[in-house]
């Protein structure tokens, strides 16, 4: 593992970074706007079909070239380039992490184990075209030769949060033969309410775990399964009914999917990474291949942009500064993605999962504890219905929240003037986070409505609003395969950068696997198995004594 030239916090770009927070705490954003006409011009980036407007940040160009510098510092030229070529950038599992290889067009190689892995990419790519014209153009048939009608994906994390996002985000693009259903939950009710209305000749259940061990997809897997089974009575109408798609083939074909309908991953594609591989099959399925090969040039197109673009002009880079600038000089602990379209309410979950399971670490990749602040806990929803909810504590809550609104330029439904109200609404939330109203000001207007004096001075400091709080917009024309692509990626590679900022692996998930340990421990004795000794202690022992009573059989 390469040594880093010195610990991260002891860099002179660090303290250089602590020192100009010094010298900008007490200068308002909006002060910056009012000395530099050309803010909003010098603030703005475009790439792959996205424009962020980085103006709103308690930034200063002194502030911009530190940041800059300390990427540099960090070695991320060099990691970048280990990240495109298949270098071992997840230490701990000794892989490469090459997601960008899955949309990469043929004749560029990138090699793993001295294999070229571009022509396997494509040739999966070209099955999964197969079984989409198959399917819509009615050759693939279910046991009783009538048409698909619905789509079951099974799975969890990775395998389900990308899917989702992108089939929901790309409703206009449906084609509306085949409607998909999603089941993540191990909890009966996600697939019991899912089974309730699908008719089983004319579902297509589709297996999606990276490992083939994942225990909510497994026991899901298998309750679809008996379904199947009980409605349809024939054993061999399975093959036509259930694919998978894994890097454990053999698991699969196990649990008793047919080898001709499963779809393969690579060890070199993390899951929650996958949705560009053949765990995008719900996608293809929904809006059609061609849709499909757009989303991955969208994101190929950011993978250039990420690739080739000075780190000033490079959106991800700039994106992931400036969260590391909040993160580990202002304190912020949380960051909010407030996406200002209908289409796209599954982002803050997918991203969630991105952000926190890939940069929520505690050691450096050589194993020391860190001494600062690593990843920050990822939230948000839909504008403008956060608005009324959670926004009041970004305006005067007492936590700094740096914000990131995303809004397509044109709307896909361009009801009446519902687009324009809504973005008047992004760019007034913006605009109030960073502008506030102060004491002085809330006074003057209560006054001014005619309130006496007394009454209006006890109000004020309700109504005063700190402001200063900062955020970046992000536009596309549209909502399109495209769009979303580069959308997605290029959160994927603000994240990367965020890693190697900290020096943290990006690409591992430990902690996930402790729960599932322990929850392997505690099932047998919930279900009775097991009956000697603890679980492990006497709350969690009491807690199984208490469902134990509630379902004696
Ligand atoms: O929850 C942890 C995790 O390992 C995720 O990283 C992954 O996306 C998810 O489980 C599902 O894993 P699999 O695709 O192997 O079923």
């Amino acid at each position: 593992m390469p040594d880093k030239p010195a610990q991260l916090t002891h860099l002179p770009e660090w303290r250089v970074l602590a020192q100009l927070k010094e010298q900008l705490a007490g200068t308002p954003i909006r002060d910056l706007f009012r000395d530099d006409p050309q803010r909003a011009q010098r603030y703005l980036v475009s790439g792959a079909g996205l424009t962020l407007d980085f103006s709103r940040n308690r930034l200063t160009d002194a502030t911009f070239d530190a940041l800059m510098d300390l990427a540099q510092t960090c070695g991320l030229e060099a990691q970048r380039n280990a990240l495109f070529d298949g270098g071992i950038v997840n230490r701990t599992e000794n892989r490469p992490a090459l997601h960008t290889a899955l949309r990469q067009p043929l004749g560029q190689g990138v090699r793993v184990h001295g294999e070229n892995i571009i022509p396997e990419v494509h040739a999966t790519l070209d099955r999964m075209a197969e079984l989409v014209s198959a399917i819509t153009e009615g050759r693939h048939t279910g046991y009783t030769n009538k048409r698909f009608t619905d789509v079951v994906s099974i799975g969890i994390g990775g395998s389900f949060l990308g899917p989702k996002l992108v089939v929901e985000a790309l409703r206009p693009f449906w084609h509306g033969q085949l409607q998909c259903h999603f089941v993540a939950n191990i909890d009966g009710t996600d697939i019991a309410e899912t089974l309730r209305s699908l008719n089983p000749e004319t579902t297509l259940f589709l297996v999606q775990s990276k490992s083939f061990r994942t225990q909510e997809t497994l026991d899901n897997s298998l309750l679809a399964r008996q379904w199947f089974l009980d409605k349809s009575g024939s054993e061999p109408a399975v093959a036509r009914h259930f694919l998978a798609v894994t890097a454990n083939v053999d698991e699969a074909i196990r649990f008793g999917i047919d080898r001709n309908n499963v779809f393969p991953m690579w060890d070199w594609v993390g899951g929650r990474y996958s949705l560009w591989s053949a765990i995008g099959l719900p996608i293809a399925l929904t809006i059609g291949m061609e849709h499909f090969r757009a989303l991955l040039e969208g994101a190929h197109a950011m993978d250039c942009h990420f690739r080739e673009q000075p780190a000033a002009s490079n959106l991800p880079v700039i994106m992931a500064m400036l969260s590391v600038w909040y993160n580990n000089f202002w304190d912020a602990q949380s960051h909010a993605v407030l996406p200002y379209d209908e289409y796209l309410k599954h982002l803050p979950e997918h991203l969630q999962q991105l952000d926190m399971e890939s940069n929520g670490k505690r050691v450096t990749q050589n194993g020391n504890a860190v001494d600062y602040q690593t990843g920050p806990i990822l939230w948000g929803g839909v504008g403008a219905n956060g608005q009324h909810a959670y926004h009041q504590l970004i305006h005067q809550g007492t936590r700094l929240i740096p914000a990131d609104f995303i809004i397509p330029l044109q709307s896909h439904n361009p009801v009446e003037h519902h687009h324009a109200t809504l973005f008047a609404n992004c760019l007034s939330q913006a605009s109030a986070m960073m502008a506030g109203k102060t004491q002085a000001e809330a006074e003057q207007e209560l006054l001014q409505a005619g309130m006496d004096q007394d009454t209006a001075q006890a109000l004020a400091p309700h109504k005063e609003i700190p402001g200063n709080k900062p955020s970046n917009i992000l536009v596309m024309d549209k909502i399109t395969p495209t769009t979303l692509g580069a959308l997605i990626a290029l959160y994927e590679h603000r994240t990367f950068v965020q890693s190697v900022i900290w020096d943290i692996d990006c690409f591992d998930q430990w902690g996930v696997e402790l729960g599932k340990q322990i929850g392997n421990q505690i099932l047998p004795r919930l279900l009775g198995n097991e009956t000697e000794g603890t679980a492990g202690d006497s709350a969690t022992d009491q807690m199984i004594q208490l469902f134990r009573s509630a379902n004696r059989p």
